[in-house]
């Protein structure tokens, strides 16, 4: 499967690497698009040594970038997602490369979903809204965080899911 994968700006962006081996060891193919908040958390060098593609980070960068990368992923995935770009996917913005590219996706694509974030981020309700809209769409997969102490010293759900979980959500997404 040609797996694109986004990675968002926070704490577990750097569970996106171990995403990608783990797909690659899987015989996958991997791009990767970041935001520029997720690379306050790792740097692209990872996961471009690691998928052996150079990452998209800038829609203008390259003109049809989003479009080209939309048609080659069999099936795309955002994990971390913050709660930020899962607001952006629940209303239909696209302002950066990667809400611009997985707005380009062809019909009948899946995005796995696996959001990460502070527990009060999770239980907030406009979060919680923003992805029953998202599974109402019948495009999105959502991966639920797990429970665990967080980051932030927070003891409640929010933490990624198991990236092997994340990629067995990825491949019964590919059709
Ligand atoms: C140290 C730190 C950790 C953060 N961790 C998360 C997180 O795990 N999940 C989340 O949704 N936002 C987190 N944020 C907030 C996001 O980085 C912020 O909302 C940002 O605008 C998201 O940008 P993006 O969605 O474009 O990547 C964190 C912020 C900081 C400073």
């Amino acid at each position: 499967m040609n797996v694109l994968l986004g990675v968002t700006g926070g704490i577990a962006a750097y569970r996106g690497c171990e995403l990608v081996s783990l797909a690659l060891k899987r015989g996958h193919a991997v791009r990767v698009i970041m935001t520029a908040n997720a690379q306050r958390f790792v740097g692209l060098t990872s996961f471009e040594a690691l998928s052996g593609q150079p990452v998209m980070t800038d829609t203008f960068a390259d003109p049809l970038g989003h479009i080209q990368w939309a048609k080659w992923a069999t099936v795309a995935a955002v994990a971390p997602a913050s709660a930020n770009v899962i607001g952006k996917l629940a209303c239909g913005l696209a302002d950066d490369a990667l809400t611009t590219t997985l707005m380009a996706l062809p019909r009948g694509r899946r995005v796995v979903v696996a959001p990460a974030m502070n527990t009060e981020m999770w239980l907030n309700p406009v979060v919680e809204r923003n992805l029953r809209w998202l599974g109402e769409l019948g495009r999105y997969d959502i991966v639920a965080p797990t429970e665990k102490r967080l980051a932030c010293g927070d003891v409640g759900p929010g933490g990624l899911a198991e990236p092997a979980d994340v990629l067995a959500a990825i491949e019964a997404g590919g059709g």
